[in-house]
């Protein structure tokens, strides 16, 4: 399966699914990473990989739709199957959600549908949950909305932090995200099931 990870930041779940392939865990090639700030610390990790990066700033396209037409071609170009959303802080638009539904996973800091968007765990936290994890699911038009492939939960403890809890999350991210995509792989995870929850519109 050839995968391309879309990454804005630090790409610590990056680092995990390229360890995971390279250490013969997950039997997918990254084919490319794509990266909407070319300065991100994620361009360092994909470089030090041997990855290729397509990497631009938004500012220099009229709009969205623009540079997807542009990242599309980048998919298309090298045969990507599988679009992997990891930290990842645009909207994606019809023009990928359409050529890649069914194709397209997120990972979110949080049991959705509860906490969807920005700072998933200080809402989380701010609710006083006693119990948050991560989701990854189907990307479709909304904000972390699509259908749920796996889940993990984790207890909130009483002396836990923001920082504690993204902690904890992260940990659990690096081993779930290279397991689901595994698991699609081998067919374990079935994609076109989850994918007959309708899409909603693009927003
Ligand atoms: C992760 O917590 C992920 O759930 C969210 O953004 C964060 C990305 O972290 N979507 P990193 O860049 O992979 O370290």
């Amino acid at each position: 399966l050839g995968i391309a990870v879309f990454a804005s930041g630090n790409g610590s779940n990056f680092q995990a699914i390229a360890d995971a392939v390279k250490e013969g865990r997950l039997d997918a090639r990254i084919e490319l990473l794509v990266c909407d700030r070319p300065k991100a610390k994620v361009v360092e990790r994909a470089e030090a990989a041997g990855i290729p990066v397509f990497a631009f700033n938004p500012k220099e396209y009229a709009s969205r739709e623009a540079y997807e037409r542009e990242i599309l071609q980048q998919l298309q170009l090298r045969n990507v199957d599988l679009v992997v959303l990891a930290g990842y802080m645009r909207i994606i638009t019809k023009v990928l959600v359409d050529a890649y539904w069914g194709r397209m996973i997120n990972i979110h800091p949080s049991l959705l549908p509860s906490f969807p968007g920005l700072d998933a765990v200080g809402q989380a936290l701010r609710h006083g949950v006693k119990v948050t994890g991560v989701t990854v699911h189907l990307v479709d038009g909304g904000l972390d909305s699509g259908p749920i492939l796996a889940q993990r939960a984790i207890d909130v403890q009483p002396g836990d932090t923001e920082a504690s809890i993204t902690e904890r999350i992260h940990q659990i991210e690096h081993r779930l995200y290279p397991e689901v995509i595994q698991g699609i792989c081998d067919g374990s995870i079935h994609l076109e099931q989850a994918a007959d929850h309708k899409p909603k519109d693009g927003i």
